[in-house]
């Protein structure tokens, strides 16, 4: 079977990653979550004070910044930042209040897509984020773009940060969902928008191994028959 890329994009806690990386474990493929990178990026900005109105300072502070991926011995991939590992980290709603602004700066952008592009050279890759399908891979094989209910993402995003000891009111995760779903759609450069190649899947009322399954079913198909 050939290799190809899968590009998973949508909206803030649809359940992009976690579809992404089981589906990865399942092909035996490489799974990146490029939100993370974005997340890294802004603990570094956060922890040097980067004035990310400078371009000059932000185009200082990439260059000292190397985000890369390694997998744990429990099979899942973590984000290191300069070589430490930050996963934890990253996840805090400190840096979800920062990531979108960050994000939406042109220089972050481009020295990410080249990044996520080097990633993608081998194929074999399942990627979630904002851009993948429309930007970082436009001829990737099966495109999707996730939606479901802000009420439910809620839900979930609120559960994650709890697994991960953070406690944090349902209106204040809405309250950062709906902003970042309204400014990574529209802001300037690479908005979160849903090619006209992609496939939707609503995820409101569907399991994850629902999501799982229909994923690979998809994948599977353009693995076998290669040109469609
Ligand atoms: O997937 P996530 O919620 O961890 O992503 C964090 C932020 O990073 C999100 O609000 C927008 C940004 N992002 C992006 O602009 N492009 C991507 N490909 C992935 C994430």
């Amino acid at each position: 079977m050939r290799k190809i890329i899968i590009a998973i994009d949508g909206y803030s806690a649809c359940g992009k990653s976690t579809t992404a990386k089981e589906v990865a474990q399942i092909l035996g493929y490489f799974y990146v979550d490029s939100g993370a990178m974005y997340r890294a990026v802004t603990v570094y900005f956060l922890e040097h004070h980067i004035a990310i109105t400078n371009p000059k300072e932000v185009a200082r502070a990439l260059k000292e910044i190397n985000v890369s991926f390694k997998i744990n011995p429990q099979g899942n991939t973590e984000a290191y930042l300069n070589g430490l590992n930050v996963e934890k980290q990253i996840r805090k709603m400190q840096v979800s209040e920062w990531v979108s602004q960050v994000s939406a700066i042109k220089e972050v952008r481009a020295a990410m897509v080249e990044a996520q592009r080097k990633m993608g050279k081998k194929k074999g890759i399942v990627m979630d984020g904002r851009d993948i399908g429309s930007v970082v891979f436009p001829d990737a094989e099966l495109k999707l773009f996730l939606t479901a209910d802000l009420l439910v993402r809620a839900f979930r995003r609120q559960r994650e940060l709890l697994e991960r000891d953070e406690l944090v009111d349902l209106d204040s995760v809405i309250g950062n969902l709906r902003q970042r779903d309204e400014f990574d759609s529209k802001r300037k450069v690479s908005p979160l928008v849903k090619s006209k190649d992609a496939i939707e899947i609503d995820t409101t009322h569907i399991t994850i191994d629902e999501q799982v399954d229909e994923v690979v079913r998809l994948a599977t198909g353009k693995m076998v028959r290669p040109g469609r």
